[in-house]
């Protein structure tokens, strides 16, 4: 069973193609889970609309609560974790994230900054260990593979990895940074670009971001049904 965790950072509620203004990453993330779920109906899809209802940002009181040991907490300070709390249970409970986040002002949508800023969690996700010395971090996601699918959207275009305008792009790195740093590696991207020159442009775009998404899931999905390779048999 592979357990996907599907988050949705547009503005915009509606889906390309379908609703008028609607967003093209919700469409590439629906289109994605879709073709996942009719080749996998049993696998269970979590879903979370960063989008249409952000996490509560880091204030005074989360800092407290957070960096108060875990026995010494006052009842409010575990009440103004909870909702962190719950985005780091369905993290820790996936196997495959997909996540559709347009590019705004050269880096991620406010509301998946604030997801990200639920995730990474002191003990939860990662430990900070002074014996280390100056590698003092030690990422706790690393109990199995968890693959992450970041489903972009832009504006303009070249931003891909290796692309002329890919340093303008901070989402990507980004999120492969905070990630890693939980302990979670393995992030693929697919993004449409010239959404907004439009016409034949945009078009070619998104045709070129499906025709990807059809082939990662298939890819995917060959892996996962693929038998695990057979250990050799003590001599
Ligand atoms: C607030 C805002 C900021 C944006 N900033 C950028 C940007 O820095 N670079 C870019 O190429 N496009 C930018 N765009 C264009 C979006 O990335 C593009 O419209 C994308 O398709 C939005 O994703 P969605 O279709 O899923 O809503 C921005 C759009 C908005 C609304």
């Amino acid at each position: 069973m592979t357990r996907l965790l599907h988050l949705d950072a547009s503005a915009r509620p509606g889906r390309h193609g379908i609703d008028p203004h609607g967003s093209h990453t919700r469409a590439l993330t629906h289109r994605f889970v879709a073709r996942w779920r009719s080749a996998r109906p049993h696998d269970p899809v979590r879903y979370r609309d960063l989008g249409t209802a952000p996490p509560r940002l880091v204030d005074h009181d989360w800092i407290r609560a957070e960096f108060t040991r875990r026995d010494a907490r006052e009842p409010w300070m575990a009440e103004r974790l909870a909702d962190s709390d719950a985005m780091v249970d369905e993290l820790i409970d996936s196997d495959l994230l997909v996540i559709g986040a347009p590019l705004y002002n050269f880096g991620m949508p406010a509301p998946l900054k604030a997801w990200v800023d639920g995730i990474v969690r002191i003990g939860r996700t990662v430990v900070f260990d002074p014996s280390r010395g100056d590698d003092p971090y030690v990422p706790l996601l690393t109990d199995r593979p968890r693959r992450v699918i970041l489903l972009s959207s832009r504006g303009g275009h070249g931003m891909d990895e290796g692309g002329p305008l890919a340093h303008m792009n901070h989402l990507d790195p980004h999120l492969r940074t905070a990630l890693g740093f939980i302990g979670i590696h393995d992030l693929r991207g697919i993004a449409i670009e010239n959404e907004e020159f439009g016409g034949e442009r945009l078009a070619a775009s998104v045709a070129a971001a499906q025709a990807k998404v059809d082939c990662l899931v298939d890819a995917l999905l060959a892996e996962t049904a693929a038998p695990a390779p057979r250990q050799p048999l003590p001599a």
